[in-house]
């Protein structure tokens, strides 16, 4: 059975909800093992057993948030040479960019030789004040719809073998 990991990093709670989307998403694939991992405690092994992968993470202060990171640096090397072509996508949740976080995962994945389905897809919350920014996060329904769609799309395409 092909596997999708949904490997995320989340501080309050926006990129959580997103993640649980797109894995509820891919859940409606019968056929498709589906795995929600942190990515505090994935390793590289998770992102090797996976045939497809969704990077999912907040952009903090312009970039990929640090726990995200941590992971690319732990995983990048034991990875390297054994994705080439693997199937990918991401998303980013931010207060009003998002383009430095998902510009950053983009390179990490391509120096793995990865392979992209989607454009980067990135959520806004809008928060701008410290308080708004700390609080913990509510995503709109349209928003976790689209998260469900792509978690659909990987787990379809990987069935029909189309990637
Ligand atoms: C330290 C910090 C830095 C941030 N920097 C940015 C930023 O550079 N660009 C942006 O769009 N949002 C920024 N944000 C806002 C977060 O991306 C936003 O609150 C997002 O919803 C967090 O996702 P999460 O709920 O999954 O943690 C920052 C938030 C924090 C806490």
């Amino acid at each position: 059975m092909p596997t999708l990991l949904i490997l995320y990093h989340s501080r309050t709670g926006g990129t959580a909800a997103m993640a649980q989307a797109a894995y509820d998403g891919a859940c409606a694939e019968a056929g498709v093992a589906v795995r929600l991992v942190r990515a505090e405690e994935a390793v590289a092994d998770d992102l090797l057993a996976a045939d497809a992968a969704i990077f999912a993470c907040p952009e903090n202060l312009a970039a990929m948030s640090g726990a995200m990171k941590e992971f690319f640096d732990r995983a990048y090397y034991p990875a390297l040479g054994r994705l080439e072509g693997r199937p990918y996508a991401l998303m980013v949740c931010a207060g009003s960019d998002g383009e430095g976080a998902a510009r950053q995962m983009t390179r990490i994945a391509t120096g793995w030789r990865m392979k992209p389905v989607s454009d980067p897809l990135i959520i806004c919350t809008y928060a701008q004040t410290p308080e708004a920014i700390l609080a913990a996060k509510i995503i709109g329904g349209e928003d976790l719809a689209r998260c469900r769609d792509l978690g659909q799309m990987l787990a379809a395409g990987l069935l029909m073998g189309v990637f």
